[in-house]
């Protein structure tokens, strides 16, 4: 059954609209009767009105529950069933709510609420998923301790907090901490665990559990160790402790997001938490150990700190993602780090950023909560910190840290108590930066240069284009960082942080020899596009020369781009300076692999669009392709002679070990392989296949083959062995879209829906085939219009199973307006389509909307 109602006009929430809940609920009890299909919850909530209440409506939210019974002080009352919940008369004194309402967690594919998988209860409360549970407040800013009772006769039955007693068929928890109704769980099911334990700086001994599914036991000793990892990095950068004795994580099949920060009952997505050396890449391992520590680091900033209502989400959210993303830089490397969430801001938040879906990282208004966990509201988020950083200076940024943990623990926070703790404990002014949270695009920065006398003058000029319902932006703080290079390659200013506050504004360094080369951005210390006139010979002046392994690594990227954008638009042929400066950085073994490994990746050709239609171009999917496969190829040729032995050279001898260094090598030898594989007609991919013992090498062979059509044994033998193995089947299902060319892209996955192994019900095999269909670029926005199709057809039948991965897949189509008038009309054809379904979800409705009318 879909949330809303057909036809029923979508309500619109505001920011400005907050209003403080009029009661304060002082404790929450539940009791759970499981049953598949009819599962009893029984609620007894104390509430006290409060005495400044403003508004003393008794409203509680409850969606698809049939309610049973409710009392006030134990006699029986008539609640008022309305829209989203009920109302009901309450006494003006404390009272005692109880209610007793049934629920059907069988029939719940929608995957928020109680509900479940393969055979297990889980649920799924964030960000509005409680009131499908029980009549409550479902708010964030209401928070209280939390009993709960399970009966069943499941072997495990978990939720949050300590376990307060157990015996045949139930089990009892508490958990002391107030918490917002989105941080209750609840998990039953037949379950093992893999034990750990940590000892917290004062002394405490927590005990830590990884819960799985019997047969999955052997893919929980890493996730363990990310955990302890993570506990021990919290302590020792923000000298925060774990708070409980106890600290569960569970993994479950079907699940919409990653991983969820429920109070010392983590739920996570299974293929962000198990891991072993034979079904997992060093990529899988690099994201288990960062979402791990996400939903770790959220125990603070999160639920001990939580947000007042969900405009707020880039609170928890953008700063949870700033500290993982330190936490992964101390465990590996931090430029590696830098560059790929680099790489994936451009990918994800940009075009959001560019399109009809815009918003500001704190929207002031939604419709469906749901469609607001974006890139926006997390990447940006987590850049607008990293800026804050950057201009307050790190001391400064643990002081106001140590201030927010200080002033605002067990409260529920907004943006301004967020900045105010910056400006108390720094003295600065933040009402300018305050923009990066209201004002929605990214900012261009155009950049130029003057050289006279030895002084040097940068001078920039910010705008931002509009985005939808914010035509004018004002200018905003832009850190700056920059450092000057002598024309021989030392640097001859060190990095500096230049403040950006007017619309324009010039830069002036003096006592300079020559005209020295600039290197802006470094670190990408803001999430701008920079426009500057430069040529090729400086960027490829940079890549050799800059100190900054960040911009070094920006300046190849920018020669691959713009080799590749002459090669679309004036059909050049593959750029001899830039292939000879490749071929120069393989070869050079003083190099990082991991960073040779990235130069050597090619943008990806959604950025080749994007980066065309930055410039005013309308991008051609099918040239972009040809382009990048004559880039690739050339590229292959030209190093011929040496790939067999570069080939070697990097090939990781020994144990397979997922750490950084081991996974630089792999990526490395896995590039040169795709080249090798372009050549040699697959034999080295095939011999690496066939005697590969992990799945990073395993999977790069198959990878290489696939591409190169030489990969149809493989693919077979890759299937046999793995059937069983849901998160591994994801790959095999992702890889042969993935590789398939533009005109066959839609049909492999069209094919690949009618597999006995597809499902709909399933978020991962879900997002796997249509994910890896949006993400073949060309493939997708193939001039046929298939590609289009077979995702609208997937998304209508997928709404009315899983409306909140219906919804978020929908923004596959957010570039629309970027392509031709053909493909244009294509794609509104199609989202005319998903809109008229009828009983269409609020979730979906909303994205489509918003689509169509900017
Ligand atoms: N709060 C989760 C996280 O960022 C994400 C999430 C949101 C999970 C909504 C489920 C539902 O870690
Ligand atoms: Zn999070």
């Amino acid at each position: 059954m879909n949330d809303a109602a057909p036809n029923a006009a979508p309500q619109t929430f505001y920011l400005k609209d907050y209003k403080p809940f009029g009661y304060e609920v002082e404790s929450v009890k539940l009791t759970f009767q499981l049953s598949p299909n009819a599962t009893k919850v029984h609620s007894a909530i104390r509430f006290t009105p409060k005495a400044d209440a403003e508004d003393n409506r008794f409203f509680l939210h409850g969606e698809q529950l049939s309610l049973i019974s409710a009392k006030i002080d134990g006699t029986p009352v008539t609640a008022r069933l309305v829209d989203g919940g009920l109302e009901c008369d309450v006494p003006r004194t404390s009272f005692l709510w109880e209610a007793e309402v049934e629920i059907d967690p069988a029939a719940n594919t929608a995957l928020e609420g109680l509900y479940m998988s393969n055979g297990m209860y889980c649920t799924q409360c964030e960000a509005e998923g409680f009131r499908k549970i029980t009549y409550y407040p479902d708010r964030p800013d209401v928070m209280s301790t939390f009993t709960v009772r399970i009966e069943g006769d499941e072997p495990v039955m978990l939720s949050n907090g300590n376990p307060t007693g157990a015996g045949e068929g139930w089990a009892e928890w508490h958990d002391p901490w107030p918490k917002p109704a989105y941080l209750f769980a609840l998990v039953a099911g037949d379950l093992v665990n893999h034990p750990g334990s940590f000892t917290t700086k004062s002394g405490k001994d927590v005990e830590l559990n990884i819960w799985v599914r019997p047969g999955d036991e052997g893919k929980c000793a890493f996730g363990m160790e990310a955990l302890k990892k993570s506990m021990k990095w919290d302590e020792d950068v923000y000298g925060l402790e774990y708070d409980l004795d106890l600290f569960n994580i569970v993994a479950v099949d079907d699940f919409n997001m990653g991983a969820m920060e429920n109070k010392g009952l983590n739920i996570f997505n299974s293929s962000c938490v198990l891991a072993s050396p034979e079904t997992s890449t060093d990529a899988n391992f690099e994201r288990i150990e960062a979402i791990i520590a996400h939903e770790y680091f959220h125990n603070w900033t999160g639920n001990r700190i939580t947000c007042r209502d969900w405009f707020q989400l880039c609170l928890k959210e953008g700063l949870t993602v700033f500290r993982d993303a330190q936490f992964t830089a101390d465990m590996r490397s931090e430029p590696v780090k830098r560059i790929e969430d680099v790489i994936a801001l451009r990918a994800r938040q940009f075009p959001e950023d560019g399109g009809p879906l815009a918003h500001p990282p704190r929207p002031e208004e939604f419709q469906e909560i749901n469609n607001f966990y974006t890139a926006t509201v997390y990447e940006k988020g987590a850049e607008v910190i990293g800026m804050l950083k950057r201009l307050v200076g790190d001391d400064n940024y643990y002081k106001a840290l140590n201030l927010y943990f200080e002033r605002h623990d067990g409260q529920a926070c907004t943006i301004e108590d967020w900045l105010k703790v910056f400006e108390d404990a720094t003295g600065r002014d933040l009402s300018q930066f305050k923009l990066w949270y209201s004002q929605a695009g990214t900012p261009r920065v155009k950049v130029t240069e003057d050289y006279a006398d030895g002084t040097y003058t940068l001078t920039f000029e910010q705008s931002t284009p509009p985005t939808p319902g914010q035509p004018e932006k004002a200018p905003r703080v832009i850190p700056m960082a920059v450092g000057l290079l002598s024309p021989n390659g030392d640097e001859v200013r060190g990095t500096q942080v230049l403040e950006l506050t007017e619309a324009k504004q010039s830069f002036t360094f003096d006592g300079l020899a020559s005209k020295p080369v600039p290197s802006i951005l470094r670190e990408f210390s803001a999430p701008v596009i920079l426009e500057r006139e430069t040529t090729n010979s400086e960027r490829a002046f940079l890549l050799a020369h800059d100190t900054d392994p960040f911009n070094r690594w920006e300046a190849g990227n920018a020669l691959a781009k713009e080799v590749r954008v002459a090669m679309v638009l004036d059909g050049a042929a593959p750029d001899a300076a830039y292939l000879d400066a490749l071929e120069k950085l393989v070869r050079d073994d003083e190099q990082d692999p991991a960073f040779r490994a990235l130069v050597l990746s090619p943008p990806s050709q959604s950025d080749i669009a994007q980066t065309l239609h930055e410039r005013g171009h309308t991008p051609d999917p099918q040239k972009i392709y040809d382009a990048s496969e004559t880039f690739t190829q050339t590229l292959a040729q030209q190093l011929e002679t040496s790939l067999p032995r570069l080939y070697a050279a990097t090939t990781v001898e020994g144990p397979y070990v997922p750490d950084a260094d081991g996974a630089g090598k792999r990526a490395l030898n896995s590039r040169i392989l795709s080249l090798l594989t372009r050549l040699d007609g697959g034999e080295q991919a095939a011999r690496q296949y066939a005697s590969a013992d992990n799945m990073t090498q395993q999977y790069a062979a198959l990878a290489a083959l696939m591409k190169a059509e030489k990969g149809e044994a493989q693919s077979k033998a890759f299937f046999e062995q793995w059937q069983d193995d849901r998160l591994v089947m994801d790959k095999w299902f992702a890889l042969q879209i993935a590789c398939a060319a533009p005109e066959t892209t839609a049909a492999t996955a069209k094919e690949l829906t009618q597999h006995p192994l597809f499902s709909m019900k399933n978020p991962n095999r879900f997002r796997a085939v249509m994910g890896a269909l949006a993400g073949n670029h060309a493939g997708f926005h193939h001039a046929s219009g298939a590609g289009y199709q077979l995702l609208a057809e997937n998304l209508i039948a997928l709404d009315s199973v899983n409306p909140q991965t219906t919804a978020r897949m929908c923004a596959a189509f957010q570039t629309w307006k970027r392509y031709d008038s053909k493909r244009q009309a294509q794609i509104q054809a199609e989202l005319e389509r998903i809109l008229a379904t009828s009983g269409l979800s609020r979730d979906t409705h909303e994205m489509v909307s918003r689509m169509l009318s900017a």
